[in-house]
């Protein structure tokens, strides 16, 4: 059974229990851009090996700059962390909440960071099985929130608001109530940086966007995330917050090349586009009940009563593939799993595991 606030990504537990190595593994459980790889890594670090000999720049002027040119917003509307999480759980600290609205499903950090300033949370609920929530329903909800965190596009549904609608919703928001938006996988939509709120961070002082390198950059074992807002002064409390030295070497070092390397980020949402649709075909084909997306996830439903829990996880463990149980997202039902999408060859071994499953459980 997963525990709450358990995550997909957790490779360690799967090799100690499978007794295989970590090459071995097909972690379907954590959405990583499958275009990044030791190579591609060790080519982009070249030229920072030396600096790992020195403490990194406690200002990180380097990579505030590129990522201020690459975003067009003012270096002091930036802040840095050891990853996404971090920011969140320092963010919610900062602004200390009294009450929260949240869409369920939706990514467990924000309420575990809301739940441990003591902070009342309600919540929107999705459509039953596919978690798809609109913004009239949060709208419905009113204006006696401090916080709204709202996850663009959804994890784990994939649902993508357009920019367009979410900035006549923020109009309608009061200027007191913080929207935090969490745009960590944004850039493997079709339509990447076009739907981001980034653009109206300047005009709306309330708005906080979220981005992460550990999805699109494919380093969650290094640590990056940002945050932009133009309230200042929650730029300033968070950075007064944050420990020095934060962000290592190496994690900077892969943000700035690859938020240079345009080629990179055009081919990683072709190939994303193009292996969903595979992937959902597919496992369409087999009979599996698959949900549209327009990110590197899909969700797919298994009915438990057919399907158990502990029968597919231990089917796919022979083909040494990990889904992510979706079982303990709010607002999901049993027999929910969240799939990445991935390259050619591991979709088409997941597919194999699946299409091994559907005739063994027949
Ligand atoms: C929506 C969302 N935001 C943030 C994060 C955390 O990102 P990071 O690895 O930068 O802490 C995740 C990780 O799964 C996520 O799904």
């Amino acid at each position: 059974m997963l525990e709450k606030f358990e995550h997909g990504g957790d490779v360690y537990s799967a090799i100690r229990q499978w007794q295989v190595p970590l090459e071995a593994l097909y972690d379907f459980s954590a959405n990583i851009n499958p275009l990044v790889t030791v190579p591609w890594l060790k080519h982009k670090l070249d030229a920072y090996w030396e600096q790992i000999l020195h403490y990194p720049d406690p200002n990180y002027l380097d990579l505030l700059k590129t990522l201020s040119v690459y975003h067009g917003v003012n270096l002091d509307t930036l802040a840095l962390g050891n990853g996404a999480t971090s920011l969140i759980h320092g963010l919610v600290k900062v602004l200390d909440p009294k009450r929260a609205l949240l869409i369920a499903p939706t990514f467990s950090e924000y309420e575990k960071a809301l739940l441990h300033v003591d902070c009342t949370i309600d919540y929107v609920e999705g459509t039953v099985r596919s978690g798809l929530y609109t913004l009239e329903d949060v709208k419905a909800k009113g204006d006696g929130y401090d916080i709204l965190f709202l996850c663009n596009p959804n994890n784990p549904t994939g649902q993508l608001i357009k920019q367009h609608e979410l900035v006549e919703f923020i109009k309608s928001v009061a200027v007191n109530q913080y929207v935090v938006i969490d745009e960590a996988f944004i850039d493997f939509t079709p339509e990447g940086e076009a739907n981001s709120l980034i653009p109206f961070c300047a005009q709306f002082e309330n708005v906080i966007v979220l981005r992460s390198a550990t999805k699109f950059y494919g380093i969650p074992g290094l640590r990056l995330g940002y945050l932009i807002s133009s309230n200042v002064r929650v730029i300033k409390a968070l950075v007064a917050v944050t420990p020095i030295w934060q962000i290592n070497v190496f994690a900077a070092a892969v943000v700035m090349e690859g938020l240079k390397d345009l080629s990179f980020q055009l081919e990683t949402r072709l190939l994303i586009a193009k292996n969903r649709k595979w992937l959902y075909d597919e496992l369409t084909q087999l009979g599996f009940c698959v949900y549209e997306s327009e990110v590197n996830y899909m969700l797919i439903y298994m009915d438990p009563t057919k399907w158990p829990v502990v029968k597919v996880k231990a089917y796919l463990a022979r083909y040494h593939v990990l889904i992510r149980d979706c079982s303990n997202y709010r607002g999901l039902p049993q027999g929910m799993y969240r799939i990445a999408v991935k390259g050619q060859d591991a979709n088409a071994h997941l597919v194999k595991a699946f299409t091994a499953m559907s005739v063994l459980l027949e």
